[in-house]
């Protein structure tokens, strides 16, 4: 019988080279969440790891954050906020511009959503650089909310990302680390 508290995370990423230039490992997610367990699993271990912590909200970043963001948010029993790449917001928007392992983008949330009284969980698939995630969590901030908390799928710990968050007061929890 599968025990999930056994279920090796990592052996279900696939791993593409030179995707999408050269020179990069693509971590590919794709393959770990077309697998039921590995999915659920992946979802329940980033829930686990925030419980107890008062968190009010998931933010999850467009795309790859939307597909696990909102699985811990469920889990968790709170709202889901999306922090979207730029101009797919309908109302009104704050935003902040980061350079990515491979170029350059921008992400908003809506302005209307958090506060001092919140307390956000940063949730994506990845941190690399940690760009994506500086830039999520200083817009995040800039509402008044509390952020304190970041949950990834996947860390590449020789990128520094996790580090500069943990710089930033974000204690960061990875399932799977790509040294
Ligand atoms: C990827 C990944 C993270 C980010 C990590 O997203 O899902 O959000 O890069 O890189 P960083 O730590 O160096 O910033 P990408 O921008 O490729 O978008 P996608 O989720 O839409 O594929
Ligand atoms: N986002 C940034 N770097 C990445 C990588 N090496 N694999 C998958 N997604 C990424």
């Amino acid at each position: 019988s599968l025990d999930l508290a056994q279920l090796d995370l990592k052996a279900l990423v696939r791993t593409i080279p030179d995707y999408p230039k050269a020179g990069i490992l693509f971590r590919d997610i794709t393959t770990l969440i077309e697998h039921p367990e590995g999915f659920r699993e992946s979802v329940e271990r980033l829930a686990n790891a925030h419980r107890g912590l008062g968190i009010t909200h998931v933010a999850g970043i467009e795309a790859r954050g939307f597909i696990f963001g909102a699985g811990v948010a469920i889990a968790l029993g709170v709202g889901f906020v999306p922090v979207r790449k730029k101009g797919k917001l309908p109302g009104q928007t704050i935003g902040q511009n980061y350079a990515l392992e491979y170029g350059v983008d921008t992400i908003e949330i809506h302005d209307d959503v958090l506060d001092r009284q919140h307390r956000v969980l940063l949730v994506d698939d990845l941190i690399a650089t940690g760009g994506t995630a500086i830039a999520a969590v200083g817009l995040i901030r800039r509402t008044g909310a509390m952020l304190e908390h970041a949950g990834f799928v996947i860390d590449l710990p020789d990128l520094g990302g996790a580090a500069k968050l943990e710089a930033e007061g974000v204690a960061v929890n990875s399932l799977i680390t790509f040294e």
